[in-house]
């Protein structure tokens, strides 16, 4: 018998990939040679938005910057628990100037912002699991963020921060290797996390739901999941299988420009946890 999953309204921020090239190349995806075609980038981005407001969600969106190609992932802005925001840093300057941008918001709407000191890519590396353990913080590093602002997340938002090492460079970002499927239950492709951040996701998730590498290589683990629909990537129709068969409700959305870039649908979407 499957379980009955609950779905719990949601406020996001996205950034509308008008600015959106592939001008550098910062991870294994970006390719400088491959074109953007920036309306069709626009129209899914766009679709992505509407499926998220249909689901019932509250959606702010950030307004873009010229010269900053890659703020259509606004997921890496920064990383809020409990109406509080522990600032990005980014590793790379081309996206450092991204860091000021979500500031901004944040401080115009009355959100209690702590810059940080360390490199961090926001919910690129960071996830937030209410349910687990009384509030559990999971954090990547090993392409981009430090370990260090995983000790300065865990001081400024109060919760644990359990630091799972990266060890595949196509799955740069922890949001590339795993996700919240709700507030307790993680989805996740093991071969991209050293031997022992596996063991430590298995004593901490017994319950997960495991992934292969086509899952992950398809962006089927960069996922937004409210508790009970998961909107993913349409290429990852065996992720939309294993959700499917857990209980949850697949909701497939076309982002094959933003790809490109290395991010699908969790990359583009930040969530502000009041
Ligand atoms: N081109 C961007 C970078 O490499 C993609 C970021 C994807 N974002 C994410 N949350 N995984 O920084």
């Amino acid at each position: 018998m499957t379980q009955q999953r609950n779905p719990r309204k949601r406020t996001y921020l996205m950034c509308p990939p008008e600015h959106f090239t592939v001008e550098y190349v910062i991870n294994p995806w970006m390719d400088t040679s491959t074109p953007v075609d920036v309306e069709l980038a626009l129209k899914q981005w766009e679709r992505l938005r509407e499926t998220l407001v249909d689901l019932g969600h509250t959606v702010h969106v950030l307004p873009p910057r010229a010269g900053l190609p890659d703020m259509v992932f606004a997921a890496n802005g920064g990383f809020v628990v409990d109406g509080t925001v522990y600032g990005a840093r980014f590793k790379y300057p081309q996206r450092a100037a991204e860091a000021a941008a979500h500031r901004e918001f944040y401080e115009a709407q009355g959100w209690t912002y702590v810059a940080p000191s360390e490199v961090n890519e926001g919910e690129g590396d960071f996830a937030y699991l209410p349910d687990a353990y009384g509030g559990t913080i999971l954090a990547g590093y090993g392409f981009r963020t430090e370990p260090a602002a995983h000790a300065q997340a865990q001081d400024v938002l109060g919760r644990p921060a359990v630091s799972l090492r990266l060890v595949d460079p196509r799955f740069y970002h922890l949001d590339t290797a795993l996700a919240a499927l709700d507030d307790r239950t993680v989805t996740y492709f093991p071969g991209a996390f050293s031997p022992a951040s596996q063991r430590v996701l298995r004593q901490l998730f017994p319950d997960a739901v495991l992934a292969d590498e086509a899952d992950a290589l398809a962006f089927g683990l960069n996922l937004v999941g409210d508790g009970r629909h998961v909107v993913l990537n349409d290429e990852a129709s065996g992720m939309a299988a294993r959700v499917a068969a857990a209980g949850y409700v697949p909701v497939p959305v076309e982002l094959s420009e933003l790809k490109k870039g290395g991010g699908s649908v969790k990359c583009c979407v930040a969530e502000l946890r009041h």
